[in-house]
């Protein structure tokens, strides 16, 4: 596996002024190295975690509907491809001619892509391998005729509204003439969502604390997980899951040019998930340029998939 930042230096920086912040914060795609990737394949799998498979069930029951508001697709572009394992339930049903992943993880996306060829062998593909956290820009001419995106797993979560907002334009004037087919997570009871992101077994912990892991690697400091705890609870206030790491001690982090004091009890803020209500996401679209959108909701008002025109 190998995680593609573009830029070392310019990554390096990022994390250590987020990790020197009053709030010590780090960007939610410092997650997925190849361990974090695996772990939110198994999170995927909770049966906690609803967002993936409840997505699935309204993909799958409303195929044919989806496909008729669509329409014509000449480029299917998968945004955070992961397994690719979404875009392989859409293609017989929405037929691309060629088929473009992009996921941050560019080895993941190289295994990811081996199957979807020996499994659509007269389709074209393409892996990109981007970090798309701020806005999409994708290299020119990758897109052939009708470009249709495809943003599933309610990634948008992770943007604040704002940087949504931005990174949705981003995309839409890269769609024209085609669209954006998105997924959504609604807000629901606190019971549903704080389980969803912490699960019995302890895997979403294990996933939030692979990321000293990572930071260690990435920009050589010394975390050591032990002495961190996993949070994760609702802010109503602000719509959204939050993620922290807490402090389970006092300790000091070093890096070669710096370090950072925690006290017991202090956190850092690893990632936020926005949950939306449809109205709001609607609007979302059209501040961002959509023309028109309509979604396809689960039967207990969970999870939405949009298709948005470009
Ligand atoms: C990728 N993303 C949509 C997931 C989410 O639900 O916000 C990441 C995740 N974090 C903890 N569990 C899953």
């Amino acid at each position: 596996m190998q995680v593609c930042f573009e830029n070392p230096a310019q990554t390096r920086r990022e994390l250590i002024d987020g990790l020197s912040a009053t709030q010590a914060t780090t960007s939610p795609k410092f997650l997925y190295d190849a361990l974090g990737s695996r772990l939110f394949e198994a999170i995927t799998e909770l049966p906690e975690y609803y967002p993936t498979r409840t997505e699935a069930a309204i993909l799958s029951a409303n195929a044919t509907a989806m496909s008729q508001a669509i329409g014509t697709v000449d480029t299917l572009i998968d945004l955070g491809a992961g397994n690719c394992a979404k875009a392989l339930r859409l293609i017989p049903s929405l037929q691309p001619s060629l088929y473009v992943a992009v996921d941050i993880s560019v080895g993941f996306l190289e295994k990811s892509l081996e199957d979807v060829q020996r499994q659509h062998p007269c389709l074209d593909v393409a892996g990109i391998g981007l970090d798309f956290s701020s806005t999409l820009a994708l290299p020119p001419d990758v897109v052939r005729g009708r470009p249709v995106f495809f943003y599933p797993g309610s990634s948008i979560g992770n943007f604040a509204p704002e940087q949504a907002e931005t990174f949705l334009a981003s995309v839409r004037r890269q769609a024209v003439g085609g669209g954006l087919l998105i997924g959504v997570d609604l807000i629901k009871g606190t019971e549903w969502l704080e389980p969803a992101y912490d699960d019995a077994l302890g895997v979403t912990a294990a996933f939030n604390l692979n990321l000293l892991l990572h930071l260690n690697r990435l920009i050589g400091s010394d975390f050591d997980p032990r002495d961190w705890r996993h949070v994760a609870f609702f802010n109503r206030d602000a719509s959204r899951i939050e993620m922290h790491l807490e402090a389970r001690r006092a300790l000091l982090a070093r890096w070669p040019e710096g370090q950072r004091r925690f006290e017991a009890g202090e956190r850092l803020h690893t990632e936020n998930s926005y949950k939306y209500r449809i109205e709001t996401f609607a609007a979302l679209l059209r501040s961002a340029g959509f023309a028109d959108s309509r979604c396809w909701i689960d039967a207990k008002g969970w999870f939405a998939v949009f298709w948005a025109q470009a």
